[in-house]
């Protein structure tokens, strides 16, 4: 057990650590890869000397990748990055059994939220690393003093991507940051088989409804919205997918899905989920339009896809029904319901991805790090993408720990390959 002084985390309780453990070890059993580089981390120490402020959901999964961070030899802080995101005996696991600082509880209000990231800040990053972009916004708006200290970021996911390249854009991002959701590995897997299961997952714990033969309307038709409308459907459930980009609208339509402006499919949902990214998806048009009974719910970054001012505003009352679950009585005498206050569902729900597919997020993280420390000092303030060479490595481990052989390219087609003379036989 590691001690740890007390003014150095605040979590819900430290005697949930026990349960965390256990949690905490059972997920580490589907991160095969990430145990890998725990193991090497644990000789080579590349992280050696490093400060790692991280803001990320608080799960059994980022628990996982805190041990493999310290292994490497970083001193990390973490803090929630959603309110609602934090498994609390994970929070005390780390806290307890491994001597890191968190400063997360599971249901904070905004105050203790930004009060926990201005906590990570104070220890003097040397890495950030992020889930949603609101660390290193902080740093840029209110800490700029940390910013010569630190040699570069990471960024998980794609709301933060966005974010960090508006920076980049006006020329005020102050370090490198890397982006590890545009890896492959990442948001082919974790976006789309992670958001897919982990968003029914929340869903069905809130409200325990039967999806087959329910309109289930997905907003957004990202790599987020293209596994979840996939797995909606594999529940026997009528899929609508809304999108405003053409070329994702047509992969819907051609995916089998009918595809429609909201407008439209608010009159026929049984449940909606917004997987845009943007702001204001389902709005008083789209509120006005639902039937009595529809179900609400986000699984996108932010609580600002379904406008919460305007669903209150049209309330005469709100009671709540059941954790995560809030009926919402309309003037008008309809009834609409709200799951985990419009916070991303699958995370406040439910415990969010499953570890089989974070453990390539996060070892895209962890050899994320190691190339800021290599390689950040030569790199400008600007979103990198993850180097190609971490990204087909992460794959073969993690086909190599399932067991599964692939072919290799025999030296004629390589060469065919790199070649143009050969044409039309
Ligand atoms: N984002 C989505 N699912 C997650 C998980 N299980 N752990 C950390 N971040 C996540």
């Amino acid at each position: 057990m590691a001690t740890i002084p007390a003014q150095r985390y605040d979590i819900k309780d430290p005697r949930l650590a026990a349960d965390g453990r256990r949690m905490v070890e059972w997920a580490a059993q589907e991160m095969p890869v990430l145990a890998q580089i725990r193991e090497r981390f644990e000789k080579e120490k590349p992280l050696k000397g490093q400060r790692l402020s991280a803001c990320l959901h608080v799960t059994t999964e980022t628990a996982n990748l805190a041990i493999t961070l310290k292994a490497g030899g970083a001193d990390i802080v973490l803090c929630a990055s959603n309110p609602l995101s934090t498994a609390d005996p994970a929070a005390a696991s780390l806290v307890v059994d491994h001597g890191i600082s968190v400063f997360a509880i599971k249901g904070e209000d905004s105050e203790t939220y930004y009060r926990h990231i201005s906590s990570a800040l104070d220890h003097r990053p040397t890495i950030t690393m992020d889930d949603g972009a609101d660390l290193v916004a902080g740093l840029h708006k209110d800490r700029t003093e940390l910013a010569a200290g630190i040699v570069g970021g990471t960024e998980e996911t794609t709301t933060g991507v966005i974010r960090l390249q508006s920076m980049a854009k006006q020329k005020l991002l102050r370090f490198p940051i890397i982006a590890v959701n545009e890896a492959q590995t990442k948001h082919f897997f974790d976006n789309r088989y992670g958001t897919g299961q982990s968003t029914i997952d929340g869903i069905i714990r809130a409200t325990n409804v039967l999806l087959a033969g329910k309109v289930f309307v997905v907003c957004g038709y990202g790599w987020c919205g293209r596994g979840l409308a996939m797995r909606a459907r594999g529940m026997g459930a009528h899929v609508i997918v809304t999108e405003v980009d053409p070329v994702r609208a047509l992969e819907a339509v051609m995916d089998g899905y009918r595809v429609m402006p909201l407008t439209d499919a608010a009159r026929e949902g049984d449940i909606f989920v917004t997987v845009t990214g943007d702001i204001n998806v389902v709005d008083e048009a789209q509120l006005k339009a639902m039937k009595s009974g529809a179900i609400l719910a986000n699984s996108g970054h932010f609580n600002d896809e379904i406008n919460l001012n305007v669903l209150d505003g049209m309330a005469e009352s709100v009671r709540t029904i059941r954790t995560s679950l809030e009926e919402y009585r309309l003037r008008d005498g309809r009834r609409l319901y709200l799951l985990a206050e419009g916070r991303l569902v699958n995370l406040a729900a439910a415990e969010g991805h499953p570890a089989a597919v974070m453990d390539m997020s996060f070892a895209n993280q962890a050899l994320s790090a190691e190339y800021l420390v290599k390689h950040g000092s030569s790199l400008e303030r600007k979103v990198y993408p993850v180097p190609g060479d971490i990204d087909r490595e992460i794959a073969r481990l993690k086909l190599a720990a399932m067991d599964i052989r692939i072919d290799t390219l025999s030296e004629e087609q390589a060469r065919y390959l790199g070649g143009w003379e050969s044409g039309t036989r």
